[in-house]
């Protein structure tokens, strides 16, 4: 595909990815918080459990819930699934168009794993299968009865899935990958059991049955987790513009204190909503602050000792370095196929380009290991450390 149509076509989806989603994460604020401001009170109609007022857009809203359901079927129901699906639907069209048509840059790293890109798109594919499986089988297994133990199961599920990632994909592909197995257990979690169980329940109604209840607490159970993941999948998602967390050689550790903080944070604005006293949630405060303080202290530059062994690096050793590694990408007419304009605007043609560029490059390049993006010329860490003793000389 022509480099520019296919640049559009990645905004162009990425555009409708952000705006389902900002649709589909507020349906599930809403929903909680619904639920958590229900109140029981006099003169309820039958089979109701709570009832809120609430106030939005200059009317009053009286909202009633039923559990299990109403005793006759409502002509016309409002559903929220769409929001939910496209939001998949769009997150699997970028992953395409960003990560399976340029696997050779973005998911492949050959240092890491030396994978053809059918070979690196089949394990995306079926990775992403495996772990809707496997979490879902926690959740119909005995673990599934007890939240606690569920929750350090599922939890424990995305570090192993992240360490695995690691193994296979680019720090940038694994750690999108991760991103994308959470937002499809969220998605598959809402086409898989939460709609049907519904469809179900009236079904059973229309049948003249009553309807099971079991089916009202799984749906539930399953939107409650994607509501707790709903935080931590947002970061890991707009990680990739931040190589200091996917290029971490110890990434399954910032995903658990993302997760970690995500999750209390999502956790305290919940019991928020529910009115709770602060004595109660306060304590989610300062541990998701020293989950979030663990991520900044762990991806810190660690002054990675250049070595100022070795003799003075001219101009001219860094420009070899960077025609060698950097240049397919970063030119004004770039020759790597994925690319028609410098990333970033970043061109390094000249010593006067590198120079003006000299401290993300520094930052990119030599501190941790995002550039040369997918390695494919192989950099050692010689060049990496030529490259920096360069860049110190001309402070
Ligand atoms: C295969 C293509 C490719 C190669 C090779 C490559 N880069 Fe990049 N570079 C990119 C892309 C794509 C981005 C934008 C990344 C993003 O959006 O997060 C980028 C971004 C950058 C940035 C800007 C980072 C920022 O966010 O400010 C710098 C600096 C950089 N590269 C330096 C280098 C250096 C130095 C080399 C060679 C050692 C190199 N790159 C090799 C593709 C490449």
């Amino acid at each position: 595909m022509d480099v520019f149509a296919g640049e559009w076509l990645n905004l162009l989806i990425r555009w409708a990815h952000m705006v389902v989603a900002i649709g589909w994460i507020g349906t599930s604020f809403y929903f909680m918080a619904l639920d958590y401001t229900l109140m029981k009170r006099e003169k309820m109609n039958p089979g109701v459990m709570g009832t809120a007022w609430q106030v939005h857009g200059g009317g009053f809203y009286h909202v009633e819930k039923y559990t299990v359901a109403p005793a006759t079927l409502p002509e016309v129901l409002h559903w929220f699934k769409w929001e939910a699906y496209l939001t998949w639907l769009t997150g699997f069209g970028l992953l395409v168009v960003q990560y399976y048509l340029h696997a050779d840059a973005f998911l492949i790293d050959p240092a890491v794993m030396p994978l053809a890109p059918w070979q690196a798109i089949a394990i995306s594919i079926a990775s992403l299968a495996a772990g809707w499986f496997i979490y879902d089988g926690l959740c119909r297994s005995k673990i599934g009865d007890n939240t606690v133990w569920l929750a350090i199961c599922v939890f424990a599920l995305i570090l192993i899935a992240s360490v695995l990632y690691t193994k296979v994909f680019s720090g940038r592909g694994a750690f999108i990958h991760v991103g994308a197995l959470v937002g499809t257990i969220m998605a598959v979690n809402v086409f898989g059991v939460i709609i049907p169980g519904q469809k179900k329940m009236i079904a059973q109604m229309i049948a003249g049955e009553k309807p099971d209840p079991r089916y009202g607490l799984v749906g539930k159970q399953r939107s409650t987790h994607n509501n707790y993941l709903t935080l931590p999948v947002l970061l890991m998602m707009v990680s990739q513009h931040y190589p200091f967390l996917f290029s971490h050689p110890h990434s399954w550790l910032i995903v658990a204190l993302i997760i970690i903080s995500g999750a209390l944070i999502r956790h305290m604005l919940n019991r928020v909503d529910a009115g709770d006293d602060w004595n109660s949630y306060g304590w989610t405060l300062p541990l998701a602050a020293m989950a979030l303080i663990g991520a900044i202290y762990v991806t810190a530059p660690q002054s990675r000792a250049v070595s100022t062994a070795g003799g003075a690096v001219t101009d001219a050793d860094a420009q070899n370095i960077v025609t060698k590694h950097c240049l397919m990408c970063h030119a004004r007419h770039p020759s790597h196929p994925a690319f028609k304009e410098p990333p970033k605007n970043v061109s390094l043609e000249t010593v006067a380009e590198m120079r003006r560029y000299a401290q993300q490059i520094y930052m990119q390049t030599v501190q941790n290991r995002a550039m040369p993006m997918g390695n494919q010329t192989g950099m050692t860490d010689e060049e990496r450390d030529t490259l920096g003793r360069w860049i110190n000389r001309g402070k």
